[in-house]
């Protein structure tokens, strides 16, 4: 009989995986073992220290609901949605606008508006418009692609977190015309900090992290025959544009406001322009969002 120890106990486990029928299963169940064990062992982990770890995991998972994801808060304060994207974006055969986070409050359902709307409810009115073109890797336009924005309000809350969480604002998608072009108008964003009220907020607490976001906008990019972009546009100035919580925020996607803009489709408003560059697709059928609908990922879990 094989003597379980801290030496053999890696292959014992992984010997004992290998009859996994499906080969990229196997294969990341087995990266992941050996992983987790060279930490455990690494870190010289206590079981009292594990169990600490596994009430944190419990509470994150029970911190979720159809309107909060802990897990992609997780994710994101720990580099690793960083990290998927960043492999993402080096696995496309062409060039294209850089992945960023999709972050917890994606939401399946926004309301398709007509190019020029605002996305600014209840009452209040859009002092920004953002607009743009969507291109392919050569430069050419991409009508009638679907472009998804999403983003807080003057305070940084996004309605997800709002007192009625089922009630939409600020979001949306727009189709681009014939030449590629969609405008739309919002409020700038601001800065905010993330979910603080959960686990993952008090590691970051514990970890002396101060636990903002730079002012930011969400975006999905896509269109038949093309890679899908998931990303943000960051605005230029942002203390927290070096210290990013989740590691969104990087060089390529950060864009200033311009007060005076006369190619505006709105000039009487402050304008951010974006153009968006999307790689074929090339026979992958790979999606670039490392997270989804809060509401989505509970309905799978339950299954
Ligand atoms: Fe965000």
């Amino acid at each position: 009989m094989l003597a379980i120890d801290e030496k053999t106990i890696t292959d014992a486990a992984l010997d004992q995986m290998a009859t996994t029928p499906n080969p990229r299963f196997k294969h990341i169940m087995a990266a992941l073992v050996r992983h987790l064990h060279a930490f455990a062992r690494e870190a010289d982990l206590t079981p009292e220290e594990w169990l600490h770890g596994i009430k944190f995991l419990t509470a994150v998972g029970q911190k979720c609901t159809e309107f909060r994801q802990e897990f992609i808060l997780l994710s994101d304060t720990l580099g690793l949605s960083a990290l998927v994207n960043s492999m993402h974006d080096r696995r496309a055969l062409e060039d294209a606008t850089k992945s960023s986070l999709l972050g917890p409050f994606y939401r399946n359902d926004s309301p398709t508006l007509p190019l020029g709307t605002s996305i600014v409810g209840k009452g209040k009115s859009a002092n920004t418009v953002i607009y743009g073109r969507v291109e392919n890797s050569a430069g050419e336009p991409v009508p009638n692609a679907s472009v998804e924005i999403w983003q807080p309000d003057e305070e940084g809350w996004y309605d997800l977190q709002k007192l009625d969480p089922s009630e939409m604002d600020l979001r949306g998608r727009f189709y681009t015309d014939a030449e590629g072009r969609f405008h739309l108008r919002t409020i700038a964003p601001t800065g905010y900090m993330i979910p603080m009220d959960g686990p993952v907020g008090d590691m970051i607490r514990a970890q002396r992290r101060h636990g903002y976001r730079p002012a930011h906008i969400h975006f999905v990019v896509g269109a038949p025959g093309y890679r899908e972009v998931v990303t943000a546009i960051y605005l230029t100035g942002d203390p927290h544009l070096d210290s990013d919580t989740v590691f969104g925020a990087s060089e390529s996607l950060v864009v200033g406001i311009n007060p005076n803009d006369p190619d505006s489709p709105f000039p009487d408003l402050q304008s951010i322009r974006f153009d968006f560059r999307l790689a074929s697709l090339a026979g992958e059928a790979t999606s670039g969002r490392v997270g989804a609908d809060p509401s989505q990922i509970l309905q799978k879990a339950a299954h």
